[in-house]
């Protein structure tokens, strides 16, 4: 793992146009975590991320209470969106089929500190922080390549 990519997300848009680009990693067998406290924008990401890997949507749910949430992407695998707040052990999460999820789906994962032991150490995380009522910051821990990669995304699709 190199230095963590800072990204500082000034507006709703710039949030949307890093979903944009993170798509590009949400494929099977990787793990998207989204950190951050409430209303940083975790769900936003996920919702922008679905749209951009399965196409438009006319509802995506916060699966706040069922936990998981399945998509179809266009290219055939299922993303699977996770909000494990309500998560009381990292063991209920096996019995949601979380291990088979991470070799055979993309994972879009809200509150993965709720299941800390089970994340393969390949999982990338994107750590939000609220800086102001629209601004955020988003601090993107992964592999180099794989951040060479959303740093390429971003600079390809621009704010
Ligand atoms: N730059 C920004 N990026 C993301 N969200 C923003 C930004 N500016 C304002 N917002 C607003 O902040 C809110 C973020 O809510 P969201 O549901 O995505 O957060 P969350 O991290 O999933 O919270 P929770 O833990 O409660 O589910 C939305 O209402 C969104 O419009
Ligand atoms: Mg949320």
């Amino acid at each position: 793992m190199s230095a963590p990519l800072s990204v500082n997300l000034s507006s709703l848009s710039a949030t949307e146009a890093l979903g944009r680009a993170l798509a590009q990693l949400c494929v099977p067998g990787r793990q998207l975590c989204l950190e951050g406290p409430l209303g940083a924008g975790k769900s936003t990401l996920a919702r922008t991320i679905i749209e951009q890997v399965c196409g438009p949507q006319s509802d995506i749910p916060s699966p706040t209470f069922t936990l998981v949430q399945p998509y179809d992407a266009l290219a055939g695998h299922e993303v699977w969106h996770m909000d494990l707040y309500r998560l009381t052990t990292a063991q209920d999460a096996l019995a949601l089929g979380i291990e088979d999820a991470f070799y055979n789906a993309a994972c879009l994962i809200e509150w993965p500190d709720r299941i800390a032991v089970l994340l393969p150490a390949t999982a990338v995380t994107i750590s939000l922080s609220i800086i102001g009522s629209n601004s955020r910051r988003a601090e993107i821990l992964a592999l180099e390549q794989d951040q060479a990669i959303i740093a390429d995304a971003l600079g390809s699709h621009p704010v």
